[in-house]
């Protein structure tokens, strides 16, 4: 993994949790020696502040870095020497599969988009393959947010309108749980009773229309 923040970690500790992989199978790419130690005390997973240890040596690669920060590890994918060109899975939001494979020629890449529900392990992520990614890729990369949530394939055509609606969604559904709990506070509830109907409404409420036949695709 390269880039150990929020959703890097989200992703690190559900897939320790959930048994995709045992922390010795996990090196971590990241450059603030303080995040390093945090991470790798608890999670017990090996850190390096040098990219090119985890490039190098892995089978798969989970870019967890902001979009920003694309080019810096551009540079040093392009610096690497690989035995065998590993697959690279990226969540980065905004940056086509055309920019990812370009920085790393011949390799197989994924572009996936998750969401902070992943943090809870009740996320929605879709993933969409690179000209080279086979299906074993995908199967792998689906494996992977799984173990965060669900997970759909598209194709990368479809990938903004992912970010738009599952990717960014959970900041509209905050907003409007927070306008309910404002409406009962206006209407006479306390604030603590107002935010836990409000909360419970919505995720009940979501539940219920995941039951089969409440919702039929037109
Ligand atoms: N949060 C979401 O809802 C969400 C949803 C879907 C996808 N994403 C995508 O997930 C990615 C990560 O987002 P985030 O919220 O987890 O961001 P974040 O918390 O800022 O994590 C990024 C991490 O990458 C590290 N980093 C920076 N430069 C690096 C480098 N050259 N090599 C290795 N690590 C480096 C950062 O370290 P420093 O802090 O020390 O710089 C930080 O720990 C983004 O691309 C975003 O588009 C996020």
């Amino acid at each position: 993994m390269i880039g150990g923040g929020v959703m890097g970690e989200a992703l690190l500790s559900r897939l320790l949790s959930q048994g995709v992989y045992a922390p010795d199978d996990i090196l971590l790419g990241e450059p603030s020696p303080e995040r390093r130690q945090v991470l790798s005390e608890q999670h017990s997973i090996q850190t390096t502040g040098n990219n090119l240890d985890v490039i190098e040596t892995s089978q798969v690669i989970l870019l967890a870095v902001k979009p920003q920060s694309f080019d810096v590890v551009a540079k040093d994918f392009k610096s690497a020497r690989c035995a065998a060109p590993p697959l690279l899975v990226s969540i980065l939001a905004g940056v086509p599969l055309a920019k990812l494979e370009a920085a790393v020629p011949g390799w197989p890449v994924v572009r996936a988009m998750p969401n902070t529900p992943a943090t809870v392990g009740a996320g929605m992520s879709a993933i969409a393959l690179g000209s080279r990614a086979m299906s074993d890729h995908g199967a792998l990369a689906c494996k992977i947010f799984s173990a965060v949530g669900e997970v759909v394939q598209v194709p990368e055509v479809m990938m903004d309108a992912v970010t738009g609606l599952s990717g960014s969604g959970p900041g509209y559904v905050a907003i409007v749980i927070e306008a309910l709990a404002d409406g009962g506070v206006a209407s006479g509830l306390p604030r603590d009773i107002a935010h836990q109907l409000a909360l419970q409404t919505v995720l009940g409420t979501a539940q219920l229309l995941q039951k089969p036949g409440c919702i039929r695709p037109s």
